[in-house]
């Protein structure tokens, strides 16, 4: 069973309430900041997350898409952040930022663009709770899933367990019924999904194919 995080790039804003309670049954709900300047796009920031705790129980599991994220951690996670996931292509000194993350009282993600390789972050994989592996470039809501990011994925789960760690691993983007079961046999535990979810006519019948895939 896949834990699913909904991402809420691609809900109705203008019936957010709504659409948080249609995703009760998720895991976590997914956030995506981003600053216009580590990815072409402006999404939410604290207000908006501070806002969205008051309406959910699930933890709020927050994807970092900007640069300088070192300077903002204690901000989300006054928020609300449960989980505060950074890029590694966006800090120059992740080892400090993972500590700052851990120390702020959240849980610790790392994240990596497609082109990254994952044996990049295996240096600081004991340290953090979770390892998001981006399967899209990151900016945008429904794009395609780029499919040799699963090779990444294998790689990350041996490593995973050859350390005896119980790190966990979140896919994010390109998302769909079609693909999630070839994605969790890869060794993905966590599946983001955006607009798979959001654009379906039943979103919690969406959310129990993707748990059960
Ligand atoms: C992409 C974001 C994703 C995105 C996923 O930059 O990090 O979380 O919203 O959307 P879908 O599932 O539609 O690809
Ligand atoms: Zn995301």
């Amino acid at each position: 069973m896949a834990l699913i995080a909904p991402s809420i790039l691609s809900a109705d804003f203008n019936n957010l309430e709504q659409d948080i309670k249609a995703i009760s049954s998720a895991d976590y709900v997914h956030i995506d900041v981003m600053d216009g300047q580590f990815v072409p796009n402006i999404t939410i920031g604290p207000v908006v997350i501070k806002n969205l705790k008051k309406i959910t129980n699930l933890p709020l599991d927050v994807h970092l898409m900007i640069v300088n994220p070192e300077n903002f951690i204690q901000d989300f996670r006054n928020a609300g952040a449960d989980i505060i996931t950074v890029h590694y292509e966006a800090s120059n000194h992740l080892d400090r930022l993972i500590n700052q993350i851990k120390a702020s009282g959240a849980k610790a993600g790392v994240s990596i663009n497609p082109a990254t390789p994952v044996e990049n972050i295996f240096p600081v994989l004991g340290m953090v709770d979770l390892v998001l592996i981006m399967s899209v470039n990151p900016g945008f809501g429904g794009q395609k899933f780029i499919e040799y990011t699963l090779e990444k994925v294998r790689t990350l789960k041996n490593k995973i367990k050859e350390l005896g760690l119980q790190t966990l691993i979140e896919i994010d983007g390109g998302v769909t019924i079609e693909n999630a079961k070839a994605i969790t046999e890869a060794g993905v535990d966590i599946l983001v999904a955006g607009s798979t979810i959001f654009n379906s006519k039943n979103i919690p019948e969406t959310i129990s194919i993707l748990k059960n895939a």
